[in-house]
């Protein structure tokens, strides 16, 4: 158990043992590391009604809230509500001020992901090596205190308007940054689905993703992981590019995607249409029992993509993927993909986009050694992202 996972034992229950087999931890020196990161702080979106959408995240994601700032604590200009599952913490932000400037960003891009946060041990050795490296510092190394201590902080822009805010709360004990009060939800206290991000895809305009793999390797000292090119995720319709970065540990993985030239309108130039620009396009939860995952998500009324009959039936599938955790026949009872590696194999699922605009959705993860991302399933995937495309009119 490290310190990096938080204080509340009874929300951070993940000890590094589970999280490294539930998001495929690898060993890594970081006396080496030029931007040692340790994790991800929180993942923080902006929402047209924060109120609900914090709601929406208790309910059917089995979130805790912890923590809120508001008018009630002297932030006039937004709500914010802070939600915990595991080492997983999602920050909901909505503008109650008329002339918030999150209403302005929330008129152009729909719900979505703000800022892609980091806990670092050293902001300030961070941000000066990513200021070398030519990044745009947003906002500058600095300390914020309250009755609970001080944590520095600091943030650099990524794809969009996207921003990586680099936190060090070693010196902090409060609920989350100063400014925030605890606060106990009031819908009554659901089963926990999911224990850890195990990844953050960002989707880039064409032409882009080699741009963001390199400036991820350069200013972040990121890695490169998997690779998918071409044919691997083409459709007959369309097609999409993907690398990924990590940190040196792959505690933290951004895949990056970008639209390839297809016969038909990419699921990414859909995303870069709806969103207005580059963004976080979905977000892997880690959990330990998919089945369970998705059968209390399901209850709640989350909507899966659908994954056709000739997934499941198919010999090649079964050779492929040899011996799992759960028969193929639950799996295809509840929809769930299954892809195997050379280190192992993982099983996972994807949501329908969660928000109006057809742009963000989530992904559950159960990992068994594989540190992949399911490139197996990629083609099968995308056949039925593209009939819900098709449905919308966007193909
Ligand atoms: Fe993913």
């Amino acid at each position: 158990m490290t310190g990096t996972l938080g204080q509340d034992k009874q929300l951070d229950d993940v000890t590094l043992d589970q999280l490294r087999q539930l998001v495929g931890l690898v060993e890594h020196d970081e006396s080496k590391d030029p931007f040692p990161v340790r994790a991800m702080d929180a993942v923080v979106f902006v929402a047209g009604n924060a109120t609900q959408t914090a709601w929406f995240y208790q309910v059917a994601f089995g979130m805790r809230l912890v923590a809120y700032s508001g008018p009630e604590t002297g932030n006039r200009d937004h709500k914010s509500f802070v939600l915990k599952s595991g080492s997983a913490r999602f920050v909901i932000n909505g503008g109650v001020a008329p002339d918030s400037p999150l209403h302005d960003h929330h008129r152009k891009h729909g719900d979505g992901v703000v800022d892609l946060a980091l806990e670092v041990a050293d902001v300030d050795r961070c941000v000066e090596h990513a200021r070398a490296q030519g990044a745009t510092v947003l906002e500058e190394p600095n300390d914020v205190s309250d009755e609970n201590g001080t944590i520095r902080r600091a943030a650099i822009a990524t794809y969009g308007e996207t921003r990586h805010t680099l936190i060090d709360r070693s010196r902090y004990t409060g609920p989350y940054l100063p400014g925030y009060v605890a606060k106990e939800s009031t819908i009554p206290a659901r089963k926990r689905v999911f224990q850890a991000i195990d990844h953050c895809v960002g989707n880039v305009e064409l032409g882009r993703m080699d741009y963001w793999v390199e400036f991820y390797n350069r200013v972040m000292g990121f890695v490169n992981m998997a690779e998918f090119v071409g044919d691997d995720i083409a459709t007959e319709y369309s097609a999409l590019m993907s690398k990924v970065v990590s940190n040196g540990n792959h505690r933290v993985k951004f895949p990056l995607n970008e639209p390839a030239v297809a016969k038909k309108k990419s699921q990414i130039d859909e995303y870069l249409e709806f969103y207005d620009g580059a963004g976080c396009q979905h977000i892997a939860l880690a959990t330990n029992d998919i089945i369970a995952t998705v059968n209390t998500m399901r209850e709640a009324g989350v909507e899966f993509l659908d994954t056709p009959d000739s997934y499941y039936d198919d010999p090649e599938l079964r050779a492929r993927i040899g011996e799992v955790r759960v028969p193929i026949e639950v799996l295809k009872e509840h929809r769930i993909l299954v892809d195997r590696d050379e280190d192992g194999y993982l099983l996972q699922i994807f949501t329908k986009p969660i928000g109006d605009r057809p742009t963000v959705f989530y992904e559950l993860i159960e990992r068994h050694g594989s540190l992949g991302f399911g490139k197996g399933n990629f083609k099968a995937l995308f056949e039925a992202i593209e009939r819900e495309q098709d449905r919308r009119g966007n193909l």
